[in-house]
């Protein structure tokens, strides 16, 4: 079977590292005794397992399961909830967790979904961010790494829903780049 990836762009240690300095910083921000932290998946799940870990709070754990259609690589915003949260965060300190923030259009989406439910706070964690690729200004206080504007694969990011389970991050067909 053809590899349709490319050597890592981010490796598993500098994941790591990174991600213990979030989860550091989190707790450092936040003087909560409730948080709630928000993963969206699937994409977020391998990064929310190992932030959660990296943070020394106690912390309530909760997912939603989003389809967006830029999983489709279209840009019609619609953002589709197929399992909503379990808790209840009226009143409480909740944090987005999310893998990448591309467009915007998803946090922006969530962010106002949520902040419907009138939380105490309401703050986004993203492990990847292209900036190249923003439509919409918004607000992510916690960035694990700026990346250029290649279609990016593992770590929970998937490509057809393959690749999710890439110890590191790698552009897709890197064959298509021009740096190549
Ligand atoms: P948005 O454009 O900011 O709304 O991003 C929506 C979603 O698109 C992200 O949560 C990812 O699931 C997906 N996505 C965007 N860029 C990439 C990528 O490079 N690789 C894999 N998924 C991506
Ligand atoms: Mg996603």
């Amino acid at each position: 079977m053809t590899q349709l990836y490319g050597k890592p762009l981010v490796t598993q240690e500098a994941m790591r590292s990174r991600i213990k300095e979030l989860g550091k910083d989190i707790t450092h921000d936040y003087h909560s005794q409730d948080l709630v932290m928000v993963g969206v998946l699937k994409g977020a799940f391998a990064f929310y397992a190992d932030l959660v870990r990296a943070i020394r709070l106690p912390v309530t754990v909760d997912f939603m399961i989003v389809k967006s259609q830029a999983n489709q690589r279209k840009v019609s915003g619609k953002v589709k909830v197929v399992t909503d949260l379990t808790e209840e965060v009226t009143g409480r300190d909740v944090l987005l967790v999310e893998d990448i923030v591309d467009s915007g259009l998803t946090v922006q989406y969530l962010t106002k979904l949520l902040s419907k439910r009138k939380p105490r706070s309401l703050r986004t964690c993203t492990l990847l961010s292209k900036p190249a690729r923003r439509q919409i200004d918004v607000n992510v206080e916690y960035i694990g790494f700026e990346i250029p504007n290649h279609y990016v694969v593992g770590y929970g990011l998937d490509y057809q829903q393959q690749y999710r389970n890439l110890p590191y991050l790698a552009v897709l067909d890197p064959k298509g780049m021009d740096a190549e």
